[in-house]
């Protein structure tokens, strides 16, 4: 076991979740088989809205179609303003995790908890995001009930970003925080950047959940770039540091 790891957070299961933001989307099918080909634990659906963040992308019909092709998890993170107005959209398109950005709920902690609630009563999952700028902090009025946070290792918007190594200290503190409020094997997801060049150590910090985009889809090949990325977390989970 790595040191500075607790007992229960060395003992949750490290999921990979790649980012078909960096896929094909005219062939988002085949994106999906490859990625349930490959192991993948769960397939990081980026929603972004060109107002929360400076890009458009996809939304719930995508989801349903995806919903249709694959079984997996559809780990839906959405970059948008106003999430309550849209998590039951989500929700009926298929969504298995809904996380959204903790900073669209500053001010007015309705929005959270109408998105939580929205998930918690159909049996979903839930998840709170931080961006760069967002301190752990920002998380912890809901910490104890939430089954995710991504601390994002970018600024959102975009894909193929460089990694963030000053996010690695909220990694620890959320997992920190999350113990001393009950929740001590919440997944922590890690969103930016991530690839064999940064997978140790994020995972020595306490993340268990892997988003990856580029560095699955620009591989020459995707699938072994999962079965790659998934044997560095286990090797830095494994490997005394040092
Ligand atoms: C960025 C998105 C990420 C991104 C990851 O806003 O949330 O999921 O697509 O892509 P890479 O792994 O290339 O940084
Ligand atoms: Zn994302």
């Amino acid at each position: 076991m790595v040191e500075g790891l607790s007992p229960e957070r060395a003992a949750l299961p490290l999921k990979i979740s790649p980012s078909i933001l960096s896929g094909d989307f005219a062939a988002l099918r085949q994106v999906a088989a490859d990625m349930e080909l490959a192991g993948a634990d769960m397939l990081h659906v980026d929603v972004m809205d060109g107002h929360f963040v400076p890009n458009i992308t996809i939304g719930p019909p995508v989801v349903k179609s995806l919903r249709s092709a694959t079984d997996m998890a559809l780990d839906c993170h959405l970059m948008i303003t106003d999430p309550h107005r849209y998590v039951e959209s989500f929700l009926d398109a298929g969504a298995d995790i809904v996380t959204f950005h903790a900073e669209t709920a500053t001010g007015d902690p309705d929005v959270a908890r109408k998105v939580i609630d929205a998930c918690k009563a159909r049996g979903k999952r839930v998840g709170i995001a931080l961006r760069p700028d967002t301190p752990a902090e920002a998380c912890y009025p809901w910490l104890a009930e939430l089954d995710m946070v991504l601390v994002m290792t970018v600024y959102p918007g975009f894909s193929g970003q460089k990694f963030m190594a000053d996010q690695i200290p909220k990694i620890a503190a959320v997992a920190a925080a999350a113990a001393e409020r009950g929740n001590a094997g919440v997944d922590i997801q890690v969103d930016g950047g991530i690839g064999l060049a940064t997978i140790a150590e994020v995972t020595r910090a306490g993340a268990n959940v892997f988003v990856a985009g580029n560095a699955i889809f620009k591989a020459d090949n995707p699938i072994a770039a999962v079965s790659a990325i998934r044997g560095g977390a286990v090797a830095a989970r494994t490997t005394p540091v040092g």
